[in-house]
Order: structure tokens, then C-alpha cells, then sequence
């Protein structure tokens, strides 16, 4: 039988391609950078499945290139840059890597917060431009965290994890706000379920780890910065576009609100020239998931889900489940 024929749009670390390779005929965009639209719909062309990247946008127009793609790996938990209602009216299994990244995401925001509250990126730039000339007892001041309040927003996989460290290793209160309530959690973590408005206004540190969704875009914007405390600090390790870059840069200018950390920002990866002038915020570059670790096993699962897809077992993380019920 001829084996199934892939595209992938970029280099993956670890070994899974390899393993791909074997059972399979690969077709990749070489080099380390976002393939370009044009490349991805050539690439896909005569191919049965596709392994992207978040930074990869798959759409009806890309899916109707080529009506024979039967799966779209996405090296990511977050599927924003897929319209999984298109792929669904055309029968494409979409899958992502959820799981494997949790807890180096959950470090990740853990380590913002401490940096943003804590002020050492910008101490670290002041001890680099050798402006230290000796220890003062004002010097770089700014936030505990130890037995503060988070506010969790979102309380999936990483939102937990985030509360685990938070609450085990900081001692802090936690505040969460989901669609849900989860009895068991708030057992285990002393954590209260609030309305946003609550948790906004009582939250020292507010992490945010809800998907982004047409619901979701711009949660915080003006009116929430105001709703606010003054000294406190957001963190954001989900998507950029949930928060408004505008109001943020405003409210981060007019100290509405003390600080920001974030892995992401609105229309990665142009410079967020808004951002860049405050010394409050600190950015990085969506590298919340990048630990050598998870990025490989990431592509272990996407490229496990097209192994699965063709062997006919159900791939372990298929977000359009309407597809396998349906047929
Ligand atoms: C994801 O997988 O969605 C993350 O944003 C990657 O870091």
C-alpha cells in the first residue's frame, strides 16, 4: 500500500520526524522560519495530511486546495489559527499537543510573575549597562509574592498547574474565574470562585489561561484595567489578542495598573512598539512551551495523531470529536 503522503512547514526538535518518515512520505519546508502561505499551498498539494504550526493559519481557502488533506496536526494546545468550523463541513480531523506542555507553560508564568513583580529584567539591564555602584536600600524595589492573591482566569490544565505553584510553593490565596466550578480544586487549593468583576478587583497577580475565542478577544481592556488594584500585575501566557494592546500600554504608561508579564502579544511577532518604551512590562517571544523537553514531545503527539489517523485508530487528541460520532 503507498504510504501517506505529509506536509510539514518546519523543522520540528526531537526525533518524531524521523519516525514520521518511516511510515510515511514527507514533504517539509526546510528551513527554521514560518513558511510562507504561498509554500503551504503548494506544499499541501497531492498530500493526505498536514502537521502545522500555530503560526500557520488553516482555513476553508487552504483546505480547498487540496479536498484529499484527511488531518491537520497542529503543533500547539491552541487551534485559533484553524477554522475548525470549516474543517469540520469538510470532514478534516483537526488534533493538537495539549498535556505534554502544561507544566513548562505553568513555569513559565510562575517565572513572569516573580520577574515582573520583582522588577529583574530591568535590573538585570541596569546591572548589564554597569550602573550598579552599590547596594541601596530602595534600590529596585517592588512586589512580593509569597502569600498574595491570584486570580486564575481560566481554569484548564495550565490554569492548575499554575495554582499548584502558586498556592504549594508561594502560599498564595487563589481566585479563579471558568465557565465551570470545580468543588474538587477549590477543595484541595482553599481557591474561591468568583465573577470576573471580583477577581479582577481582588487579585494581586492575574494570570490569564483561557482560549482564544470571539468571546475572549480583548477581555482585558480599558474598563477591566480600571477595575484593577493599582499594584496589580498581569500576566498572560495564552494568546495575545485577549488582551487589548492599546488599553494595556495605556493603563502600564498612567500606572492603572503596576506591571505586565507576557509570553504573548497582539499580532506576533510585529514589535509591539506600544510596549517597548515601558519599563513595567516585560516580553518574550511565545516561548512559554519551549523547553527542549516538551517541544519534542509536542511533536511526538502531532505526529502521532497522523500515525494513528492512518493506522484507523482514533488519534489521542482530536478537537473536532463531532467527526469521529459522526463517521
Ligand atoms: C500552544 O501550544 O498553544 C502554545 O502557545 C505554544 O507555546
Amino acid at each position: 500500500m503507498a504510504k501517506p503522503k505529509v506536509y510539514v512547514t518546519r523543522p520540528l526538535p526531537g526525533n518524531a520526524l524521523n519516525e514520521l518518515k518511516k511510515y510515511c512520505d514527507v514533504e517539509m519546508q526546510e528551513e527554521d522560519r514560518v513558511a510562507t502561505r504561498e509554500e503551504i499551498k503548494e506544499g499541501i498539494k497531492g498530500k493526505d495530511a498536514l502537521l502545522c504550526l500555530l503560526t500557520d493559519k488553516v482555513d476553508a481557502e487552504l483546505l480547498d486546495i487540496n479536498k484529499n488533506i484527511k488531518i491537520v496536526a497542529n503543533y500547539a494546545v491552541g487551534f485559533d489559527n484553524i477554522d475548525i468550523p470549516a474543517a469540520t463541513q469538510r470532514k478534516v480531523l483537526i488534533t493538537n499537543t495539549p498535556g505534554v506542555l502544561t507544566e513548562t507553560v505553568a513555569d513559565l508564568a510562575m517565572g513572569l510573575m516573580v520577574a515582573a513583580a520583582r522588577r529583574v529584567v530591568e535590573a538585570d539591564k541596569f546591572t548589564r549597562e554597569c550602573k550598579y555602584d552599590g547596594w541601596g536600600p530602595s534600590m529596585f524595589l517592588g512586589q512580593d509574592v509569597y502569600g498574595k492573591t491570584l486570580g486564575i482566569v481560566g481554569l484548564g490544565r495550565i490554569g492548575k498547574a499554575v495554582a499548584v505553584r502558586a498556592e504549594k510553593g508561594f502560599g498564595m490565596k487563589i481566585l479563579y474565574n471558568d465557565p465551570r466550578q470545580d468543588l474538587e480544586f477549590e477543595k484541595e487549593f482553599n481557591a474561591k470562585f468568583v465573577d470576573i468583576e471580583t477577581l479582577l478587583k481582588q487579585s494581586d497577580f492575574i494570570s490569564i489561561h483561557v482560549p482564544l475565542l470571539p468571546q475572549t478577544k480583548h477581555m482585558f481592556s480599558e474598563k477591566q484595567f480600571g477595575m484593577m488594584k493599582r499594584s496589580a500585575i498581569l500576566i498572560n501566557t495564552s494568546r495575545g489578542a485577549i488582551v487589548d494592546q492599546t488599553a494595556l500600554g495605556k493603563a502600564l504608561k498612567d500606572k492603572t495598573i503596576y506591571a505586565a508579564a507576557l509570553d504573548v502579544y497582539e499580532d506576533e511577532p510585529k514589535c509591539p512598539v506600544e510596549l517597548i518604551p515601558l519599563p513595567n512590562v516585560i516580553i518574550v517571544p511565545h516561548i512559554a512551551s519551549a523547553s527542549i523537553e516538551t517541544r519534542a514531545k509536542m511533536a511526538d503527539l502531532a505526529v502521532q495523531s497522523i500515525l494513528d489517523f492512518f493506522n484507523k485508530k482514533t488519534p489521542q487528541n482530536v478537537v473536532n470529536k463531532e467527526l469521529l460520532t459522526n463517521g
